[in-house]
């Protein structure tokens, strides 16, 4: 990692302007609308390896990554050159009649690096546009097959999809749905497939085929002729990292390909080596995707940037002399962004010249470990995880001693993600707080040390939580 270069870019008057501005002017995505004005965010002000560092100085293991993305960490220098360097010789091509080097090799780069036939890459400029021309290609596809009534899409209970507006209607989340208008007709949602929220007594087996047969069965309902893809994140991540049981993304795979329904893999959060692999499908799951969708680690976080990769099949099927006059017609102004395209190439030269990918294998039964070992904690419900992606689920419903009904529960429960990352904070670590959750996925660069700071300062911070409850509560602290 190279010397950090901005500590001293600001100082305390200008972070108090800063912070007035932030209030005052940015509407900032999934802004809780009650506190907008006054929600006094933070002031990151500059990042280093696996650390970011407040306006104070403080130091923060970045936990979250950035936002699951940041997979080589802060402050590489030769990122800023390659940015740089296409910046000067030529920052935007227009996509739609040009091409240049960075998209060109882009492209080719993540074909060979896709499993099975996926040979074709749609660049986007992030996620929500990724998985947006997924769908689209859906559509597309079957108009240019002849099949207009095959448009019907099944995703899943607490899948996160992305934010455009047809991402938001495969998304299964309630807080990104609940004050939209959405109005979803081809779209359906299958129920959860959390196995720590299986009926009791059923086992982890019998829960997987449960949810197996939910796909079945939906398709089967609606029709197959009618069904036109089944979207799916390997891991749901924003959901609460759902780690589906063994099994069950194969058997959902094998039934889409019994139907002839398309399968899109979202692994924009699974894929560049937050499991171990350049994409998960395949080498995690036993899965050849259709479609796969990914960003994110894809740039590292440096600049935006996504990607859809679509079968060769599916493409020969609707290109050349069975495309029947048709053209794919949309995109972006910023589809195959030259400086974001040499950002990706430079991302991936470093993730393979550093054996990350091997890296993340190696560490991740540790950070799997210290995950689990906070079940000791009785506040913690629920640990689960799998690669560099972790999360923690509480509840005040395990402590000892307390007598509150469901609905007081739930609404102590609801806090507990910003409470535990409260105290994290003061410790020296950022979270992903979601509800009574806290998710991880830090830079893959990670060591096992730095793992175990991490855990340990999240275990302190659980117990702090705890005890800050209980004294609430009246209970006897033990
Ligand atoms: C699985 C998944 N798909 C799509 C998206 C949307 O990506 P973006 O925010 O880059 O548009 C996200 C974002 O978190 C995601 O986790």
């Amino acid at each position: 990692m190279n010397p950090p270069t901005h500590a001293t870019a600001s100082l305390p008057s200008e972070f108090s302007r800063i912070r007035q501005d932030d209030n005052a002017r940015w509407f900032h995505p999934w802004e809780y609308m009650p506190e907008a004005g006054h929600a006094n965010r933070t002031i990151a002000s500059h990042a280093d390896g696996i650390y970011l560092y407040d306006e104070n100085g403080q130091q923060l293991i970045d936990g979250p990554g950035g936002m699951w993305c940041v997979q080589i960490g802060y402050n590489r220098r030769e990122m800023a050159d390659a940015i740089a360097e296409q910046a000067m010789r030529m920052p935007y091509m227009n996509p739609f009649s040009l091409t240049s080097a960075p998209p060109a090799r882009l492209a080719a780069r993540l074909a060979q690096m896709a499993p099975g036939d996926l040979r074709h890459v749609f660049l986007t400029t992030g996620g929500s546009t990724a998985v947006d021309t997924a769908l689209r290609f859906v559509h597309f596809y079957n108009n240019v097959k002849g099949r207009p009534e095959k448009k019907h899409i099944i995703s899943r209970a607490h899948a996160y999809h992305g934010s455009t507006y047809l991402c938001a209607l495969v998304t299964g989340k309630d807080r990104e749905k609940n004050w939209f208008d959405v109005a979803a007709p081809f779209a359906h949602l299958l129920p959860h497939v959390n196995p720590a929220r299986r009926p009791t007594g059923m086992s982890v087996a019998a829960f997987c085929e449960a949810k197996v047969q939910d796909l079945q069965t939906k398709i089967v309902e609606l029709g197959a002729d009618k069904v036109g893809a089944f979207i799916a994140e390997p891991i749901q991540a924003s959901g609460g990292v759902i780690v589906p049981p063994e099994g069950y993304l194969r058997r959902c795979w094998e039934i889409c390909r019994k139907y002839d329904v398309l399968f899109i893999a979202d692994e924009v959060v699974t894929g560049f080596g937050r499991l171990g692999h350049w994409f998960a499908s395949k080498d995690v799951f036993g899965v050849e995707p259709d479609m796969i969708t990914c960003a994110k680690g894809l740039s590292s976080g440096y600049v935006p940037l996504g990607a859809l990769l679509i079968s060769s099949r599916l493409f020969d099927e609707v290109s050349g002399e069975h495309a029947r006059g048709a053209s794919f017609g949309t995109g972006f102004t910023y589809s195959g962004h030259p400086v974001c395209c040499a950002a990706a190439l430079k991302n991936i030269e470093i993730i393979e010249r550093e054996g990350l990918l091997e890296h993340v294998r190696e560490v991740a039964p540790h950070f799997q470990h210290r995950l689990q070992a906070l079940r000791e904690i009785p506040m913690v419900f629920d640990a689960r995880g799998m690669g560099l992606v972790g999360c923690v689920e509480c509840s005040v419903a395990h402590l000892h001693g307390v007598g509150l009904d469901e609905e007081q529960i739930l609404a102590l429960d609801t806090d507990l993600g910003t409470r535990i990352d409260r105290h994290c904070h003061e410790l020296g670590l950022l979270v992903r707080p979601l509800v009574n959750q806290c998710v991880f996925s830090p830079p893959l660069i990670i060591t096992c040390e730095q793992i175990d700071r991490m855990f340990d300062i999240l275990r302190e911070a659980i117990l702090r939580t705890m005890h800050d409850v209980e004294r609430e509560l009246g209970i006897n602290v033990v």
